[in-house]
């Protein structure tokens, strides 16, 4: 909130109880470019550090290039549904994939929580 105004949300979800996901972040057009986001990442980085997440995952249309540069200013890389299964199994990862909501076009994003 800024002046009474929504300036910003961000949207989660706790895959398991270690995999947070980051369902969606948005900042009013007027407000972009002006830290809100990284502030809303920020503070959903510690929620789920605090909730015992150990990683979290985000995902974005593959040209959203401001939606990218956010995350990979918090330390987010791409990652892909066969690095996932390596940790999670093919089953387990598929059913996280469905609770994400991942559709073609869009990259996963991945960061681990020490
Ligand atoms: C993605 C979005 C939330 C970013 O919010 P924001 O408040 O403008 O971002 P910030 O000002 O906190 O910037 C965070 C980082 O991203 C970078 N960034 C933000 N917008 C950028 C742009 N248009 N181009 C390049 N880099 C950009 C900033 O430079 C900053 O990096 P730094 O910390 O290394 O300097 C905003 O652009 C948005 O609401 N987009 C539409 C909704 C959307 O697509 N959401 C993603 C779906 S999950």
């Amino acid at each position: 909130m800024s002046s009474g105004k929504v300036v910003g949300l961000v949207m989660l979800k706790t895959l398991v109880e270690s995999v947070g996901y980051v369902y969606y972040i948005a900042v009013a057009k007027a407000s972009r470019m002006r830290g809100i986001g990284k502030l809303l990442l920020e503070d959903t980085m510690r929620y789920f550090k605090a909730s015992s997440v150990e990683e979290v995952f985000a995902s974005v249309e593959e040209d959203n290039e401001p939606s990218e540069a956010l995350f990979a200013s918090e330390g987010f890389t791409r990652t892909s549904f066969s690095e996932v299964s390596k940790k999670h199994g093919s089953l387990h990862t598929l059913n996280m994939y469905r609770e994400m909501l991942v559709v073609p076009g869009e990259v996963l994003l991945r960061r681990a929580i020490t």
